[in-house]
């Protein structure tokens, strides 16, 4: 059912000695959500994620455990990050991890190709250096420290003193790319997303490009300098190549034609690299600029950016071990406006899942398969005859999943959960109004009572379709309890695109007990 339009979407990737914190599962759980319904709209999809597990941030880390970086990175890959992607139910095509020689020797060959075509040239380098953002900082974010760093410059988003290094460096001009890069934001209006953080790009090209050190010889934790092996390639510009590494840069000429460009989505922390420094690398190579990058929000806790070195990291498994990962998934996805920061609280989770999930969506559809088991033996009904109300429910149908497919298009997640809610809201309200446990006291509503319920059944099915990107776990248990799997296939092959139309569920279907999709939770 490939429609042939590629789509190829990635996460950062993820430095491995941060533990995984609700901050990177939002990221990823949002690409996630996002090739889901690509995938399942036909579209050629492939979703990356993977671990950033060079530089001197890694480096260090492993010498204060006293074992090799090498040591460090696997055994955090393997007992943390890999694990995430379970806790998250999330379906990536590919992992890639900077180590994998794959990567590797495709870094030193584009480097090998940069400095060829005359990007890349020797110069001498003094300034100050964040650890924790492994960046050289600009003016704007250096601060004076306080407390026990008073006197010393520290890097505003860490608040830990910057170290100055001189070295001697290798360049990439990236000062030369300034004018191509305007030129792609203005013939590109939608490259970089949202409005804001496009404007904020543009300002900063505009105010001027300085080059790029993108090579370090004071450690030798990152991939070796192909022509001077005294030095090793800058991690950020090692990073930013999985993208392309991991799609056969360089190796699969036939695969990187499949999949490149790629859209990126990216935490506005990370929006530079992605959106002036990385299309200008590729500019140089003379390879295609990505499709867009899209940069979503911080998640604040107590009203600041999330982080493991703030001390206000909440590990993913808090909120999935009391409610699952669809809630979690639910939650971050329709409480945020992607691109905006958003504030986590448990409050708020607690109630958004009470009233959205249990009451709203599970409870609609405990009771309507109830319903249809309790009247007719657990066969769906054969609808008679739609009344307006019938037909407006119809349209309801046919025009959240057209909202929520261009929603998703300006990869407005929320959006689209919002307008695939109106069928939530609209389901209850019908069942309400039409009140079958009435029409089931008298054989003459009969029919009226299988129109009511096929209706409900029927707009269940569709929920199912359009929410399983968003909470494939619940959705698929519905699916089999509306006996859809039997008749439809697998959820996951509905076309999304078509989740709209009416009339797909077959009447004679036999429908399975469900128990709560999204049961109570005791609060501790
Ligand atoms: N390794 C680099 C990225 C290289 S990409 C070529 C890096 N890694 S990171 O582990 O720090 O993760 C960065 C990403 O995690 C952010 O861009 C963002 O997507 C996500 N988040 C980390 N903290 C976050 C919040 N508090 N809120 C939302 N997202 C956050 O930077």
């Amino acid at each position: 059912m490939t429609s042939g339009r590629s789509f190829y979407i990635t996460t950062p990737i993820y430095y491995p000695s941060d533990l995984p914190h609700i901050g990177h599962g939002y990221t990823t759980v949002a690409v996630d959500t996002l090739a889901r319904w690509h995938r399942q709209s036909g579209d050629d999809t492939w979703m990356l994620t993977g671990t950033d597990e060079h530089g001197q941030k890694m480096l260090r880390a492993a010498a204060a455990n006293g074992v090799t970086p090498q040591e460090w990175v696997d055994k955090l890959v393997t007992e943390s990050w890999f694990p995430l992607l379970e806790t998250l139910d999330v379906a990536n095509d590919d992992f890639i991890r900077t180590t994998q020689p794959r990567h590797e020797e495709r870094v030193q060959q584009f480097v090998q190709a940069l400095l060829d075509r005359g990007y890349i040239y020797a110069g001498e380098y003094e300034a100050l250096y964040c650890v924790g953002c492994e960046e050289f900082k600009p003016e704007a974010e250096i601060v004076d420290g306080t407390g026990p760093f008073e006197g010393l410059k520290v890097c505003a988003i860490h608040s830990k003193p910057l170290e100055l290094l001189q070295e001697k460096n290798y360049f990439f001009k990236l000062s030369e790319f300034q004018d191509r890069l305007l030129e792609l934001y203005k013939t590109e209006p939608d490259f970089v997303r949202p409005e804001s953080a496009r404007n904020e790009v543009v300002s900063f090209v505009r105010s001027g490009l300085k080059d790029l050190s993108i090579s370090r010889s004071a450690f030798d934790w990152g991939i070796t300098v192909p022509w001077d092996s005294s030095h090793v390639i800058y991690v950020w510009v090692d990073a930013l190549l999985n993208y392309a590494t991991a799609v056969g840069y360089g190796t699969d000429p036939e695969q990187f034609a499949r999949r490149w460009p790629a859209f990126h989505v990216v935490g506005k922390d990370i929006l530079r690299f992605h959106a002036v420094i990385w299309p200008a690398m590729l500019m140089a190579a003379g390879l295609d600029v990505p499709r867009g990058v899209f940069a979503h929000g911080w998640l604040l806790v107590g009203g600041e950016k999330m982080s493991k070195s703030k001390l206000t990291g909440i590990a993913p498994t808090e909120i999935t071990d009391v409610f699952g990962s669809d809630a979690y998934r639910f939650y971050f996805l329709s409480a945020i406006a992607f691109g905006q920061d958003g504030s986590f609280s448990w409050e708020d989770l607690s109630a958004r899942y009470q009233a959205e999930l249990a009451n709203g969506f599970g409870n609609l559809a405990s009771r309507s398969v109830a319903m249809i088991a309790k009247y007719f033996e657990g066969v769906v009904p054969e609808p008679g005859a739609y009344t307006e109300g019938d037909l407006s429910i119809q349209r309801i149908v046919a025009d959240a999943a057209a909202n929520a497919d261009a929603a998703v298009e300006r990869f407005r997640i929320d959006e689209a959960i919002a307008a695939i809610w109106t069928i939530v809201d609209a389901l209850n309200g019908y069942i309400t109004e039409n009140e079958p446990w009435a029409l089931a006291k008298d054989e003459a509503t009969r029919e009226r009572l299988g129109t009511v319920l096929y209706t409900a059944a029927e707009g269940l099915r569709a929920l199912a379709v359009l929410l399983s990107p968003v909470m494939p776990a619940s959705t698929e248990k519905l699916w089999h309890a509306l006996g859809a799997a039997e008749s439809l296939g697998r959820l996951q092959d509905q076309p999304l695109r078509e989740a709209g139309a009416w009339g797909v569920l077959r009447p004679g279907s036999t429908v399975q007990a469900l128990s709560p999709l999204f049961p109570r939770v005791e609060q501790a």
